[in-house]
C-alpha cells in the first residue's frame, strides 16, 4: 500500500504509478505484452493518431473491497466496446483476451496504488489505442499501439451525494447524427471542450446535449449518459449518437431487479416537465443526481429535485451499484473480476 497518498482528497487528475502495459500490432499481428515504467511514447511524426485522429480509449475502475480483494468492474464490456470503437474508425481491434490479460496485469503490477476500502477512491484504468504508422494520405494505419495506464482517483462526491444543475445549449453538438458518438473516439471529446468550458463557467456541472439531427430528443450529458425516473419508470434515451454507457446498462439491470420498469426510447424535451428524478451516469460518478435543467435558449428551467435532495430511486441504485463494486453485496450478475 502506498502510504504517501491522501486517498480521500485525490482529484480526477493524473498521479504517476509504477508501470503501464503496452502491445504493438505490426506485420499483421499483435506482439508480446510489454511492461513499461516510462510515462512517454515514442511516436512517428506522421503517425495517423497525430494527423487523422485514429485514437480510441476506454475508462474503467478497480476497487479495493471490504474483504481486501481488488475488483475490476465489468471489464469484458469495456473490451467489447473498444472493439466496436476500433471497427468504427477502421483501427485494428484488440482481442477481448488480450484486453483482459493486460487489464489484470497492469492492476496487479500497480497494486499498491489501489486505494483502501472506505476511502471512496479507486484506481482508474485507461486503455488507449492509437494508429502509429507513417501516413500522409487519409488512410487507416497499418500499425497500432495499445497501452493501458492506471492512476488513482479520489471520490467523485467529495461534498456528499448532492444534485447539481445542468444546461441545454443548442449552439453546440458533440457529434453528428450518424457520426462517431457511439464510439469512444478522442475527437468526440475535443468537440465537446468548448461547450463543456462554457457550461462550467456558467456554474453548470455538465451540458445536456439534444439529438444533433432534430434537437428534439435528449441525448447525453457531457461524458455521461442521462436517465430519469418518470412515474416510477427508469427512462433513458435511445440514440445512435450517444456512447452506450456500461454504468447505464448496469443501472438498468439493477432497476429491473428492484421491480422497476425500464424504457430505453426517445425522450422529448417537454417530458422533463413530468419527471421526478434525473441523473447523469457513468464510470466517474456512477450516478450524479440532477437538481435543475436550464434551457439557456428558451430560458425555461426544469426543476427536478424540488427539495434539493437526490431522489429515492437514484439513491437506491447508486448505493446498490457501489455496494457490488466494493464487495459489500453479492455480485449476482458476475460483473466483477477479482485480481489475484
Ligand atoms: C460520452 C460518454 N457517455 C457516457 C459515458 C459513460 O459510460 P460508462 O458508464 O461506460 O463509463 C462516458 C464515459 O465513459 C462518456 O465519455
Amino acid at each position: 500500500m502506498n502510504t504517501e497518498l491522501d486517498w480521500g482528497n485525490l482529484s480526477f487528475g493524473y498521479i504517476p504509478t509504477d508501470y503501464n502495459v503496452r502491445c504493438h500490432f505490426r506485420n499483421g499481428k499483435w506482439g508480446e505484452i510489454e511492461v513499461s515504467s516510462s510515462e512517454t511514447v515514442n511516436l512517428h511524426i506522421a503517425a495517423t493518431a497525430l494527423h487523422y485522429g485514429q485514437e480510441i480509449f476506454e475508462g474503467l475502475k478497480a476497487f479495493r473491497g471490504k474483504d481486501g480483494k481488488i475488483r475490476v468492474f465489468r471489464l469484458e464490456e469495456n473490451a467489447k466496446r473498444i472493439i466496436s470503437s476500433a471497427n468504427g474508425i477502421k483501427m485494428q481491434p484488440v482481442p477481448v483476451e488480450l484486453f483482459t490479460e493486460m487489464v489484470k496485469k497492469v492492476v496487479k503490477l500497480n497494486e499498491r496504488f489501489v486505494p483502501p476500502y472506505g476511502s471512496g477512491a479507486s484506481l482508474y484504468i485507461r486503455p488507449l489505442e492509437i494508429g502509429t504508422s507513417a501516413q500522409v494520405g487519409v488512410k487507416p494505419s497499418s500499425e497500432y499501439l495499445f497501452l493501458i495506464l492506471v492512476t488513482p482517483v479520489g471520490p467523485y462526491f467529495k461534498e456528499g451525494f448532492r444534485p447539481t444543475n445542468i444546461c441545454i445549449m443548442r449552439e453546440f453538438d458533440r457529434v453528428a447524427p450518424k457520426g462517431t458518438g457511439r464510439w469512444k473516439v478522442g475527437g468526440n471529446y475535443a468537440a465537446s471542450l468548448d461547450a463543456g468550458e462554457k457550461a462550467h463557467s456558467l456554474g453548470y456541472s455538465a451540458v445536456l446535449y439534444l439529438d444533433p439531427k432534430e434537437k428534439k430528443y435528449l441525448d447525453e450529458c457531457g461524458p455521461a449518459n442521462f436517465f430519469a425516473i418518470k412515474d416510477g419508470k427508469y427512462i433513458t434515451p435511445a440514440s445512435e449518437s450517444i456512447l452506450p454507457s456500461i454504468t447505464n446498462m448496469s443501472l438498468q439491470q439493477l432497476a429491473k431487479d428492484m421491480g422497476i420498469e425500464v424504457e430505453c426510447r426517445h425522450i422529448t424535451l417537454d417530458e422533463l416537465d413530468n419527471i421526478q428524478e434525473a441523473a447523469a451516469c457513468g464510470t466517474a460518478a456512477v450516478a450524479s443526481p440532477v437538481a435543475e435543467i436550464d434551457d439557456l435558449d428558451t430560458g425555461k428551467k426544469y426543476v427536478v429535485a424540488k427539495d434539493g435532495n437526490p431522489g429515492p430511486v437514484t439513491t437506491a441504485l447508486y448505493n446498490k451499484l457501489r455496494a457490488i463494486q466494493l464487495g459489500e453485496e453479492e455480485d449476482i450478475h458476475g460483473w466483477n473480476t477479482i485480481i489475484e
